[in-house]
């Protein structure tokens, strides 16, 4: 019987796979770990079901070095683990791919269309008594049917837009590193960036990607573009784009994701036409649990001497 450390709660039948185990955690009102707390229990598991919220930096994997074997991250991104570290030590680390593509598309597509038709505001204003009757003035937004969306980032859920993107009837470009061959492809950001009514985030977080679109990057966007993050607040400088929606330089902003979660940049909470979500791309039930169980069941095949097929590469 192994000892699995899992930091939070999960979605019904997500520990399943890990039946038999000796399981600790999460705690009793589901508040993430310290980093003290961590590695206290590193230094005792056998394995680490994490997820966004723990910090699993070179020093928490220094305290389970020798003893933990595997950290399954219950996400697709995994910058929260300092993954070069835990190979260093003979640590297997896995995440969830493939299984969340369509629900954050799904998102995705949710953020462009509320964003440009200003649902949130028009929403508000119904809620708080201030509609006093129809007018042809009123809320205008910008049409999804026939733009031109730019998607940053063209991996699972970039493609997954694009073909709900196809059913809008809109022109769909797409920047990534490498060429992918597929039509649409733009080896320039910055000719994306000018070229787009809506831009849509679809690269994963970290050190590559920090302020990819920096303040520079979003002055070079069109006037009156609308900008959806569903990937990582990092990939954006959020005071540039908050300066940018309040000067009108840009329509609308729909965000999902923040540079310091669980904090959203006062400048954008009050920004016009933006659309803040508490990064919730994955989250319907089915998706959670598939991702809960898929990260369990790396686990367990570690613990039993396999190798998973959702192994993060070195
Ligand atoms: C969610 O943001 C994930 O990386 O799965």
């Amino acid at each position: 019987m192994a000892k699995v450390l899992v930091t939070r709660r999960l979605p019904d039948g997500g520990l399943d796979p890990l039946a038999g185990n000796d399981l600790v955690g999460p705690k009793p009102h589901d508040e993430p770990y310290t980093k003290d707390e961590l590695s206290a229990l590193a230094s005792e598991c056998d394995a680490i079901v994490s997820l966004l919220t723990d910090k699993i930096d070179a020093d928490v994997i220094a305290a389970g070095a020798g003893q933990v074997r595997v950290i399954a991250n219950v996400a697709v991104g995994f910058e929260n683990i300092d993954v070069a570290a835990a190979h260093a030590h003979g640590i297997t680390v896995c995440n969830t791919p493939g299984v969340l593509d369509e629900t954050t598309a799904d998102l995705a597509f949710a953020l462009i269309l509320a964003a440009s038709r200003v649902m949130t505001e028009a929403e508000a204003d119904l809620r708080a008594g201030r509609w006093h009757g129809w007018a042809i003035t009123q809320y205008l937004g910008r049409d999804v049917h026939g733009a031109t969306l730019g998607l940053v980032g063209f991996g699972r859920i970039g493609r997954a837009v694009a073909r709900r993107a196809e059913g809008f009837g809109m022109r769909v470009m797409h920047f990534a590193r490498n060429d992918t061959g597929h039509a649409g492809y733009v080896e320039d950001l910055d000719r994306l960036l000018t070229e787009s009514d809506i831009v849509s985030l679809h690269c994963p977080g970290g050190p590559g990607t920090h302020h990819l679109l920096d303040e520079r990057r979003i002055k070079i966007m069109k006037h009156g573009a609308v900008l959806v993050n569903t990937a990582r607040g990092t990939v954006v400088d959020e005071a540039a784009l908050a300066r940018a929606l309040h000067d009108g330089h840009l329509f609308a902003a729909g965000l999902d994701v923040f540079e310091e979660e669980p904090k959203v940049h006062p400048e954008l909470l009050n920004a016009p036409r933006t659309v803040l979500l508490p990064h919730i791309g994955s989250a319907s039930t089915a998706t959670r649990t598939r991702m809960a169980t898929m990260a369990t069941s790396a686990v367990a095949t570690v613990l039993s001497g396999g190798v998973p097929p959702n192994v993060v590469p070195a």
